[in-house]
């Protein structure tokens, strides 16, 4: 090898063993590797050597340079010389250059799905109004899903086309089917637990809908039942009152229009009058349905009507949650664009 080589190579791993610390290492790597150090100085002698030697120049430079940089990768995980043990640690880490400017775009963050977001809120609103959280499965009978709450074999919200049946040959008597709405929960709830009961049950609910901009075959619902002694409609309209304004604010007014449930009676439809933005004038947003559970109800999940009554009341998130944030068309909530998603 060309003896200048040779020469570079031993100064180097000398100085090497003598850089003690990381700044120091850093300093012979600019001495020796850097753009402007030994090394590269010494491509220039290329131009010194006859013609049919600058291949073998050439490979004896490339050489040198793997030898120096293997040697200086070993020498930054060896811990320095002796000394407190924590320092030759600290010593051997690797190398930051902590004047390297940052990222300049900020890596995109994730958060919780907007439905998931809402669903949350809800919950946690309903918890200060007294409300525990209930849920119960998708999968469902009729038993739950109509029977126990009053809806008559022939009512035309069973006809088969309105629902998601299980095939399943071995249930033909007794069929399952994905639950068409949270009101399932209250006859589940009403099942095992005694009165007093305050519970809110938020889900999926499922509905063969063509899908268009305000349907979808999955959506949620918020499911709200309060049985107790002496419940009355008022203490259901001061609770979507209250919680009216706990979530929308003290502007946010509830009414109440009659309407039919089969499994309440009285039955109401429920409104919000809200300011969707800052400026822009209330409007009223239908919601959902509500009323005092049926004594029928009761009766069908053991609970005893003479003593207790209760009101119940269901609505549906992802309406609430495009009333709240300005959203036109469901199928946004459920498409996964990140544009989309990252702006909510
Ligand atoms: N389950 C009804 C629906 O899906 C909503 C509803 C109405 C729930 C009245 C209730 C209620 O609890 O009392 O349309």
């Amino acid at each position: 090898m060309d003896e200048r080589l040779e020469q570079i190579r031993s100064d180097a791993l000398r100085d090497l063993e003598a850089a003690g610390d990381p700044a120091a290492l850093e300093k012979w790597r600019i001495a020796y590797l850097g753009s402007k150090g030994r090394l590269k100085g010494a491509m220039e002698l290329i131009r010194d050597v006859p013609p049919e030697g600058r291949p073998a120049f050439g490979a004896a430079l490339n050489q040198v340079k793997e030898d120096l940089e293997s040697a200086l990768a070993s020498r930054r995980e060896r811990p320095s010389a002796a000394g407190d043990p924590a320092d030759a640690a600290r010593a051997a880490g690797p190398m930051i250059d902590v004047t390297e400017p940052g990222l300049l775009r900020a890596e995109a963050l994730g958060r919780r799905h907007i439905i998931m977001r809402v669903h949350d809120e809800l919950v946690e609103v309903f918890a200060r109004l007294g409300f525990a959280v209930a849920q119960g499965p998708e999968l469902e009978d009729e038993e739950h899903n109509f029977v126990k709450l009053n809806i008559p074999a022939d009512h035309p919200a069973r006809e088969p086309s309105d629902n998601f049946f299980v095939d399943d040959p071995s249930r033909v008597s007794a069929p399952r089917m994905l639950r068409s709405q949270t009101s399932t929960v209250q006859v589940r709830v009403m099942e095992t637990q005694e009165p007093p009961i305050r519970v809110v049950a938020p889900g999926r609910v499922y509905r063969p809908d063509t899908v268009d901009a305000t349907h979808s075959f999955m959506f949620h619902q918020l499911e709200g039942l309060h049985i107790d002694r002496g419940v009355s409609l008022a203490d259901l309209k001061a609770t979507l009152f209250q919680f009216a304004r706990a979530y929308f604010g003290p502007e946010a007014e509830v009414r109440l229009r009659p309407s039919y449930f089969p499994f309440t009676e009285p039955s109401a439809e429920f409104d919000l009058r809200i300011a969707l933005r800052p400026g822009q004038p209330p409007r009223w947003m239908e919601l959902g349905g509500c009323g005092m559970v049926d004594p029928a109800v009761l009766v069908a999940c053991g609970i005893d009507p003479e003593t207790w009554t209760g009101y119940a009341f269901g609505f549906g998130i992802e309406r609430l949650a495009m009333g709240k944030y300005g959203i036109p068309d469901i199928r946004m909530l459920f498409e996964n664009d990140l544009r989309f998603l990252s702006q909510v």
